[in-house]
């Protein structure tokens, strides 16, 4: 069993091919906002509460209207099931295993209707994109619906993809519409990766009825031309109409967009900088938090991901306002380094983490640490 996330990424190195490990690590440009999510979170201290007298403490909560046996949600990682076979199934079991949500990517190989067959799917939440083809977006949110899914969460960070510099070298995916010449040049050249990626069992399954493409080959250079760039917040409006469960918006920074989410009938937001893979530069989510929260008054719930990667990270987000934490690379590391059971290990990782710190902090229950809040915490000015 790994013992922290850092080794699981240093096991995931050592077994996936460079090409894919980079992908899964990486960020945009210059990775400023990739090491920004990891710096604010280490800049953030606590200031525990002795002599409490709980000794114990309940970790149990309620993320976007799902049980969870503690604070944490898989984020949706596209094309993870190349990293273990049947990847996105086996996190899911691991998930539902350890009494956690996964958001499942639109661009999971596996399908949502067959990862929705392997779990009970009031655990699972369905990311989406919204494409160019709204009815083909229009059908995939049928789908999740008669899938079981009952929590849409719409991805607004995307408009493009953005230069990601260790793609580009290892020549997989780093091309968008708007860096057409790039794109020519290095958008999946190696011939070695080209066979790779078109082995018939590796496919994104949900774009599979779509036409897309028969290989992997051929949707990873669609997906960039499918997602619409220009999407408004009328077409927010339209998925409020058309989706009857819980919707929730990822991808926003900014207090003035919670607060608009709050007006547009959303329940809830991921404050989330995409794990630094799309604006480099962007702020971490930590630091917009306090402010996202208190601009959304009490009818939001707020998650926040990025940069996670011990439990103590998620207590910090809790006493800073938010309900829950998604984590992205994590979990991936795990499927890597030992499927279904390296995603387990590093879940459990997380819930001791929490666990153990919010005992140490003097806490005894979610409730508690979200109530007292910022108290709890020492932030450097
Ligand atoms: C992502 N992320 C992502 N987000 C999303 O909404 N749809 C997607 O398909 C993907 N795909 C994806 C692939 C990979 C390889 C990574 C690492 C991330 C972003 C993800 O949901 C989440 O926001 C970040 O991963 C959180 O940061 P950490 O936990 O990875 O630091």
């Amino acid at each position: 069993m790994v013992i922290s996330v850092e080794d699981a990424r240093h096991e995931a190195r050592r077994r996936v091919p460079r090409w894919l490990f980079d992908y899964v690590d990486g960020g945009a440009g210059a990775e400023h906002s990739l090491g920004r999510n990891l710096s604010a979170l280490a800049g953030i201290g606590f200031l525990p509460s002795v002599l409490s007298g709980a000794g114990t403490a309940d970790t149990g909560t309620t993320l976007f209207g799902i049980a969870h046996r503690f604070p944490v949600a898989l984020a949706p990682v596209g094309m993870a099931g190349m990293l273990a076979p049947g990847g996105e199934i086996a996190a899911a079991m691991a998930a539902a295993r350890a009494g956690i949500s996964m958001c499942v990517s639109h661009f999971a190989l596996a399908s949502i209707e067959d990862i929705a067959a392997a779990v009970d799917p009031a655990g699972l939440m369905f990311q989406l994109y919204i494409f160019r083809d709204r009815a083909m977006t229009r059908d995939m949110v049928g789908r999740a619906w008669a899938a079981g899914v009952r929590t849409l969460v719409v991805t607004v960070d995307t408009p493009v993809t953005p230069l990601r510099l260790r793609d580009a070298r290892n020549g997989f995916r780093s091309a968008t519409r708007l860096s057409g010449r790039l794109a020519g040049q290095c958008l999946l050249r190696p011939r070695w990766l080209h066979g790779t990626l078109r082995r018939p069992d590796r496919i994104i399954r949900n774009l599979e009825p779509y036409g897309m493409g028969q290989t992997l080959f051929a949707q990873a250079a669609a997906i960039g031309r499918a997602i619409d760039p220009a999407i408004g917040w009328d077409d927010i409006a339209a998925l409020r109409d058309l989706w009857k469960g819980r919707l929730i918006l990822k991808g926003i920074l900014r207090p003035d967009d919670t607060a608009r989410a709050v007006s547009a009938g959303l329940d809830g937001v991921i404050l989330s900088n995409h794990g630094g893979r799309q604006l480099d530069g962007a702020v971490s989510p930590v630091e917009t938090l306090a402010a996202c929260r208190d601009a959304a008054g009490s009818g939001l719930d707020i998650c926040v991901d990025g940069g996670f990667r011990h439990g103590t990270d998620v207590v910090k987000a809790l006493a800073l306002g938010a309900q829950g934490v998604l984590i992205g690379r994590p979990w991936a590391y795990g499927l890597a380094t030992g499927g279904m059971s390296g995603v387990g290990d590093i879940l459990t990782l997380f819930h001791t983490g929490i666990q153990t710190g919010m005992i140490l902090l003097g806490t005894p229950d979610i409730a508690d640490l979200r109530a007292r809040g910022r108290d709890h915490l020492h932030i450097d000015p």
